[in-house]
């Protein structure tokens, strides 16, 4: 492709497109593949959001407008409600909850609050890859903390990591794109960790309805003696299929959330404000969204469950962890000293699976693909049956 020849802010520079978008651009080129790649779990808007929106739009002329920068105050008190049944934490919903542009604007606007151009932020890794470019754009530089073979903490290379320079450690939990969940001890160690080194603690909730184990995790936020350090990313993106609604929120103490605001005010003014309406009827205390909920959770489990038991089959091409929370695998492929990317094109090119190569995403994650078994059952087994056509031709 042309390079584009005015100059490019060295920022920008430094970053790439992840390879998640990059596999599915590849796969709708060549076309008729299925996905085991994007994460994104297959359900329509929940039908609920859907009714609640057609009435909205066609009643409210307010919807169509902007916002409070924070966020509708009807949504900020629903979400401070729920941070609070569902992790104990105390929120103030007027100065500590930002309704943002998606989990993906909450991180950024965290990112460019917290580090300076030279700054650390220390990531366990394999992580999401996204969390790589957005500290590459503030001008930070990432540093990789690899888990252990079972992907959780090494806490120990962790602080071995630890720098002058270190400003932040950077997590998602349930895990993207490891299926890990930590433990509530790793979450205590990691935040006395951040404590003695005086660092913020960045945890990703995206998919904290997901645990498969069913034991409830802490949430930093909700520990009085931490919460002044952490700040907590959470998405309804994933939870209730509304990925492209593009709605999420962060939650940090007062005075950090006032530095949060200036960069969400900067680069968004508010997330959309219909989208604001879609996750306040999504969150409604009602019978028929707990059923949905219910209904695509129980379809998840049975997925994950399809997805291991079609890897256990092709146990001698792939190893693999059985994921613990979150929709995503890492399948260790034990059939190619090929890197990751070059596997993941050969299995889209030969066998038109979308898988992701997780080379992008930290150290650690070589030689492994990321399965997601968000989608239906049937694409699911499709994919399998055409790579293990593949694998064994
Ligand atoms: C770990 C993690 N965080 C954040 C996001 C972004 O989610 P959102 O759609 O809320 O921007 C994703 C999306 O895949 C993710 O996997």
């Amino acid at each position: 492709m042309k390079k584009y020849t005015l100059p490019v802010s060295r920022r920008v520079q430094a970053i790439a497109p992840s390879a998640t978008k990059n596999m599915a651009i590849e796969a709708a080129r060549i076309g008729a593949c299925v996905s085991l790649g994007q994460g994104v779990p297959s359900f329509a808007t929940p039908p609920p959001v859907v009714d609640a929106m057609c009435r909205v739009l066609q009643k409210d002329p307010s919807c169509g407008k902007y916002s409070l920068q924070t966020g509708m105050p009807a949504l900020r008190t629903r979400l401070a409600r729920l941070l609070h049944e569902e992790k104990n934490i105390e929120a103030d919903p007027e100065t500590e909850i930002c309704v943002t542009v998606g989990g993906m604007e909450a991180l950024l606007c965290t990112v460019l609050t917290l580090v300076d151009e030279g700054d650390e932020v220390i990531l366990p890794s394999p992580s999401y890859a996204s969390y790589i470019e957005q500290i590459l754009l503030a001008g930070g530089n990432p540093v990789f903390a690899p888990l252990d073979k079972n992907w959780g903490l090494d806490l120990a290379a962790l602080e071995q990591s630890i720098t002058p320079k270190t400003r932040a450690i950077m997590l998602c939990t349930p895990g993207n794109p490891t299926g890990n969940a930590l433990s509530n001890e790793e979450i205590l160690a990691l935040c006395t960790l951040a404590e003695q080194y005086n660092l913020a603690l960045i945890c990703d909730e995206t998919y904290d309805y997901l645990v498969y184990d069913n034991i409830s995790r802490i949430s930093p936020f909700s520990l009085p003696r931490f919460r002044e350090r952490v700040v907590l990313i959470a998405s309804l993106s994933k939870k209730y299929a509304l990925t492209g609604w593009r709605v999420g929120w962060v939650t940090a103490s007062r005075p950090l959330m006032q530095e949060i605001m200036k960069v969400h005010d900067a680069t968004a003014i508010c997330a959309p404000t219909p989208s604001q309406h879609a996750a306040l009827a999504a969150l409604e205390d009602s019978s028929a969204n707990r059923q949905w909920l219910a209904a695509t959770k129980a379809a998840l489990y049975k997925r994950r469950d399809l997805c291991c038991a079609r890897l256990e089959r092709l146990h001698d091409f792939f190893s693999f962890v059985p994921p613990q929370g979150a929709f995503y695998v890492m399948a260790r492929y034990l059939f190619s000293q090929e890197d990751a990317l070059s596997v993941a094109l050969r299995i889209l090119h030969e066998a038109r699976v979308i898988t992701i190569p997780t080379s992008g995403f930290g150290k650690g994650g070589e030689g492994h693909l990321r399965l997601s078994f968000g989608g239906e059952e049937s694409e699911i087994n499709e994919a399998f049956d055409r790579m293990e056509r593949w694998l064994k031709r």
